[in-house]
């Protein structure tokens, strides 16, 4: 069995999912945790189906031969425009019927509508995770009362990848994102940042709404909802190493890895280079 055990991975176009996986750390260190950044590739937002469809199954294959049992989508774009074709059609080709890939949209979805009074609830994400209209098909399944808005903010994953964010130019593109999802229902009381990326944004997206808006991320849901799931999934959890570490790796350059990892991930980071492509 011991040649079955493996890393948790954990994917993101970029930088991003390094939000989610500094909360899963927090939760629970003992395990083990492969990070992949295609950052090569970056960002998946605004690519098509198809492309994210591939480059995100190229990913899966990658941690899949790295020995990982457990993938984590840590990223929405990946999670609302691949997740359900891996799991629906890859998945079952494998002899390994143990491998599985989660995303992110599910454990949020299942949990947001605790948050709102007003039940009417923002979504600031990505073109293709605004288009693929998985959290407005997801809530509904758990919250039927609330209504979802979206907005999605083009610019807001370039000018944080970019390491532009914090620049007066990039106030003005939040501000304008905000300004029009809260035109599109002013009694929106809560606020999903359903890109891995925004937390990154979380003080400045703060100061442009009311003192009572909640503002949501979404590591710690993430997290939470992993740990049920492996106190559920005693056949997973087994083949999870625990050993406290955790490998980065990027399909670009590690210097830039490196450097601007730390914001997202609130450590340094040593990364090494991969290539995915089969
Ligand atoms: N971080 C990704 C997400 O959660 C998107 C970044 C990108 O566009 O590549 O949607």
């Amino acid at each position: 069995m011991k040649h079955l055990q493996g890393p948790i991975g954990i994917f993101d176009s970029g930088y991003g999912g390094l939000t989610i996986l500094k909360e899963i750390e927090a939760l629970m260190p003992q395990y083990d945790y492969l990070y992949l950044g295609d950052n090569a590739r970056a960002p998946y937002g605004t690519r098509s189906f198809e492309t994210i469809y591939q480059y995100t199954l190229q990913c899966v294959q990658w941690f899949f031969n790295q020995g990982c049992t457990l993938v984590i989508l840590a990223c929405n774009t990946a999670s609302a425009k691949a997740l359900r074709t891996i799991q629906q059609n890859y998945l079952p080709t494998l002899t390994d019927s143990n491998k599985r890939v989660l995303g992110v949209i599910r454990p949020t979805s299942e949990t947001i509508g605790h948050y709102s009074k007003t039940n009417n609830i923002g979504i600031l994400a990505t073109n293709g995770t605004v288009q693929s209209n998985s959290y407005t098909i997801e809530i509904e399944k758990f919250f039927p009362a609330v209504k979802v808005y979206q907005q999605a903010c083009p610019m807001w994953v370039p000018l944080i990848e970019n390491n532009e964010y914090n620049n007066a130019g990039a106030d003005y593109f939040i501000q304008k994102e905000i300004k029009n999802l809260l035109q599109q229902q002013p009694a929106i009381d809560t606020i999903l940042l359903a890109c891995t990326h925004y937390p990154i944004l979380y003080h400045k997206i703060k100061n442009f709404v009311s003192s009572s808006t909640t503002v949501l991320t979404q590591g710690n849901i993430v997290a939470q909802s992993l740990q049920l799931y492996l106190t559920k999934h005693v056949a997973i959890e087994n083949r999870c190493t625990k050993n406290g570490k955790i490998q980065f790796c990027t399909t670009d350059s590690i210097e830039d890895f490196n450097s601007h990892a730390s914001v997202f991930f609130g450590k340094k980071v040593h990364a090494i280079h991969v290539d995915v492509a089969v």
